[in-house]
Order: structure tokens, then sequence, then C-alpha cells
């Protein structure tokens, strides 16, 4: 395994890649007709289709050879073994374990990972039907009405994400919020009509150091003790998950409201284990193993499924088409359902922590690019947004259309008007409109020959916009755990591909150092002359900006 530029196969793609820099989506579409005949795949209820891309069968052919030199199949075993594939914090990966997806779970330093999942996911799923038929009560003896969920990054845009989409799926009786910034905002939104008596929190946290979740933790805290009765038990609203078990007893939570988290875990691919906690509560254990089912469908697809044919493996090849040949330095992410309006933050987290990475495992600087900007919006609120950026601006991104086929709400008329934006966009950014389409729509609109020549190169649409089409028959639980592994996997695959570890984040830790010795600053601790004057100068902004707004209060 090598850096990418050093593969032989780069070589040829590269070759291959200038060789088609002036055929566009279009011509391409022209020349092949049978392109769905390769560029179509099914698996766990997902079918995407990768053929507007500026790509040829031969191009997938040439990017089946690199996976295979940088030896995708063998990562993808050494992973399920439970190796320490995770070569900087030597950790093995094994969140498709959480899901049942590992048709053997290995045995890891004597634990059985089997086991311990599996134990794990009755506690939580029998704690979860509990507080959901009131037998699980609080302090004062009442139903949970509010379950708000503490955690941030790994620990919150799973089961936020999830929570949301699942909605169709969720009782009425218990209402979940979830709280992950620092800002006290978000805390008091989430406290807004809840009643403490009927309120738990769950805190998750896998180190249980983190210093936003631990300070909203202490903040529950003491919103309990100020609004329970006097002499109520804190603790009965109090649940943790957690790798740390000591920090969370330290806290307060009593040992059997412990869930384990793992360190084979990485946080953004926890959501399948007792992080996912607060998305069980809202749609029940029997949803929430339709969503790992779902998870899990997709991860025998992924194991099984030849490389050329394997749905997340494509993802991630063609976005390192895309990426590192064609150049596209970002990805939009493009959900054409409401319920899927979270899918870009998490998959932001999901790629970027995991492949923003500018060394390869063995710590020498990669040569090429590495994951590109995620982003993106619902369409079609997007469309009033940033779509004249993505069709018309000087960079050109790529972009992944995910597209439910039914909606679970009506009027129909609104999903067909939904549907028929996801497939225009889809035709929009990738064969564009050339100078005589426009020309001739223009003509139709009564334009004078004038005018059409002025609007012309304003009005023309270049399209060649690589585009993926994501679709399912409807968002359920299953095709969501779908959905969600084949991005994990996607992303597994193209950290082989640039030869970066994904499971790794060095890249967070120095803005949390450099935040403690600012807060000592504010707090009047520390020496400020050793700070960098700009820095200085922020600090000392604050300090009279908290002054001034206590003297005038
Ligand atoms: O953002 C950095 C990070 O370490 C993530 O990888 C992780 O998901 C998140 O912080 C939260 O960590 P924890 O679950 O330990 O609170």
């Amino acid at each position: 395994m090598a850096d990418l530029s050093k593969t032989s196969a780069w070589a040829a793609l590269t070759a291959h890649g200038k060789s088609l820099s002036d055929t566009s989506i279009r011509d391409l579409f022209a020349d092949d007709d049978d392109r769905l005949s390769w560029g179509l795949v099914d698996a766990a209820g997902l079918t995407l289709d990768i053929s507007r891309h500026q790509m040829t069968r031969d191009t997938l052919a040439l990017l089946g050879a690199l996976a295979t030199e940088q030896d995708i199949s063998g990562w993808r075993d050494r992973m399920v073994a439970g190796e320490a594939v995770n070569g900087t914090e030597h950790r093995a990966a094994l969140h498709m374990a959480l899901r049942g997806g590992l048709p053997k779970p290995p045995v890891l330093d004597g634990v059985n990972i089997a086991e311990v999942v599996e134990q794990t996911r009755t506690r939580f799923l029998d704690f979860a039907e509990a507080v959901r038929a009131g037998k699980q009560t609080s302090s004062t003896d009442k139903s949970f009405r509010t379950v708000i969920h503490i955690g941030i990054g790994g620990s919150d845009f799973g089961p936020r994400l999830a929570v949301d989409a699942l909605r169709p799926y969720a009782s009425a009786s218990v209402d979940v919020r979830f709280v992950a910034n620092i800002d006290a905002a978000e805390l008091h939104r989430a406290l807004e009509g809840a009643d403490a008596e009927t309120t738990l929190f769950i805190i998750a946290s896998k180190t249980f150091t983190t210093q936003e979740t631990v300070e909203n933790a202490k903040s529950a805290a003491d919103w309990l003790s100020a609004n329970l009765p006097k002499g109520a038990d804190v603790s009965a609203h109090f649940v943790g998950v957690t790798a740390n078990t000591n920090a969370a007893q330290t806290f307060g939570i009593t040992e059997e409201r412990i869930f384990p988290m793992w360190d084979w875990v990485g946080g953004r691919f926890s959501v399948w284990s007792a992080v996912g906690l607060s998305l069980a509560l809202a749609i029940g254990a029997d949803n929430f193993k339709a969503f790992l089912a779902g998870a899990a469908e997709m991860d025998n697809h992924f194991l099984t499924a030849p490389l050329e044919a394997n749905l997340p493996v494509l993802l991630g090849l063609v976005g390192v088409w895309n990426r590192n040949v064609l150049g596209c330095a970002s990805h939009a992410v493009l959900p054409y359902d409401h319920a899927l309006s979270l899918l870009p933050g998490y998959l932001q987290q999901l790629e970027m922590e995991s492949n923003g990475k500018s060394v390869t495992r063995e710590g020498t600087p990669v040569d090429g690019a590495t994951a590109p900007a995620v982003w993106g919006a619902a369409g079609t609120t997007g469309q009033h947004a940033f779509y004249q950026w993505l069709h018309q601006g000087t960079d050109r991104a790529s972009a992944d259309i995910v597209l439910p086929l039914t909606s679970h709400q009506g009027p129909q008329r609104h999903h067909d008007i939904l549907v028929a934006h996801a497939i225009a966009q889809a035709e929009a950014l990738a064969f564009g409109r050339d100078e005589a389409a426009t020309r001739a729509a223009m003509a139709k609109e009564g334009l004078s020959a004038t005018n059409q020549d002025r609007l012309l190169p304003h009005r023309v649409f270049a399209g060649n916009r690589p585009v993926s089409l994501l679709t399912m028959d409807r968002l359920t639980p299953g095709t969501l755990g779908a959905l969600l592994a084949a991005y994990e996997h996607k992303v597994f695959t193209q950290g082989i591909l640039w030869d970066i570890n994904p499971f790794d984040q060095w890249g967070v830790e120095l803005g949390k150092t450099v935040a403690g010795r600012v807060l000592s600053a504010l707090a009047g601790e520390g020496d400020l002359d050793g700070i960098d004057p700009a820095t200085r100068h922020l600090i000392k902004a604050a300090l009279a900006a908290r002054s001034k707004t206590k003297s005038e209060t």
C-alpha cells in the first residue's frame, strides 16, 4: 500500500483523466446509451446511480485496479478481524459488530465482542422500553416525558439525525431533545417547557471528559436540584453512556444506569451503540433493531459484493475520482427529504473528521488531496441559497442527491414536486443547457434577438457537475441504517485509497489546548505576556465587554 500518487494505478488513472477532460457528461451519454448497465447498483434497499459522472466503464475498471492495489479487501478483512487498523491510537474499528454486521465478531483482549454488544444492547433497549412504558420512573415516581440527550460530535450527530429523520416512527409520549453546544442558549432551549419531575438526561460521552458535555451535564444537575422537590434523588434523572465509568460515577450517575462504550468504536461510528439510546427512546426497541438490521444488510453487501458492484466502495471510488482527478475541492450533500436535513452536518463530521488528514499512515506528507469540504442543505431550500454557485460558479463541486421516492406525509402533490426537483437538478447539474437550447428557451419566452445575444452568456449552463443519486423507496429505520452504514464504508474506502488513518482525529486537539489557556486568562489566572498580541487583544476585549455588561446590569 502506498501514497495514492505513487501507485501504478494512479499513473493510468491520471492519463485516462486527461483523455476524458474535454468530454462532457452529456457527450459521454451520447457515446454510450448503456451507462446504467454499469452505473446502477442496489444494496440493502438503496440504489446508487453513478451514471452522471464524468467517467466511463473504463474509468471504473481503473479505479477498481486502484482499490485492488491499495488492498481494500485486505484492510476490510483486518478491520473485521479486530486488528488495530487505527494505528496512531492502536485501536480496532469494530462498529459493524454493534449492528450484527460481522459474520464472526472477534474476541479482543479476552473480551467476546459479540457477547458484550448483545448484553449492552439488551440492557439499553430494555431500559428504553421501560421508560416508554412508564415502568422506569423519575425520583417522584412520574413517567418521563422529556428526554434530553447531552453529547457532542460523534456522541450527538448520529442520534440527533436519526431521531429527526425517523419522527414518523416516534412515540408521542416521549419528547427527545439534544444539547451539544457549550453556549448555554442550547441548554436553555432544550429546557423550555420541561418539567424537572418528568425529565431524563442522557449524558453521552465516550471519554466523559469533553468540556462541553461535562459542563452541560453539571448545569443540568443544577437545574434538577433547583426544580425537583427538596430531597428528591437527582441521580434518578440521569443515564450515562461512556467508556469512562469512573468519571460518570464521580459525576453522580449510578452504576446500573451507565451503559458502556468501548475504545474499538470511534465516536462518529457510535450511533449503533448505547449512544443511540435517545433514538431507542424515541422510536422503540423494534424500530431501533430495524435500524441496526438495515446497517447490517449494508455491511453484508460491503463485505461480500465484488468491488465494482459494491455500493459503498463505488461511493468512495467516485469520490476519489472527482477529488483527485477532476479536482473537485468540495462535495455537496443534497437530501431531498426534510427529514434528512441534518445529514450534511452528520456527514461533515463523518467524512471531514475521518479523512481531513495530510499525512499518510506512516506519517509522511500525502502527495495530493484528501477529503473535500462536505456541505449542503435539504432540497429544495438549498436551491434558493447556493445552487446558483453549484450551477454557474467558477468552482466545480461534486454532489450526492439523496432521495426517498415516497413520503410519510401528504399531500402527494408536495412530494411529486419535491421528486421532480431532485430529478431535475440531477439532470441540470450533469447536462447543463447549451447555447442552442438556451436560445430556443429564450425565443419561446418571446425575447428579441438582441436580448437573446445579450443574455446568452448569463443563461447558458455548462453542466458537467458530477452527481450521484442515492434513492430508496422510503425513509425507514432500515433504509436510514443502510444509508449511514454505506457512508461509513465510503469513508473507510477513501481512507485506504488515500493511505491515511480514517479513525483518529488529532486535528481537534490543538484548539482544545489553546481554549484551556484562554479560559484561564479569562478567569484572571495565568500570564498574558506569553500570549501573542492578537490573542491577547481578544482576551482583553472579552474581559472589557464582560465588565461593561456587568456594570450596566
Ligand atoms: O470532536 C472531537 C471528538 O473527539 C469526536 O471525535 C468525538 O465524537 C467528540 O469529540 C465527543 O467525544 P466524547 O464522546 O468523548 O465526549
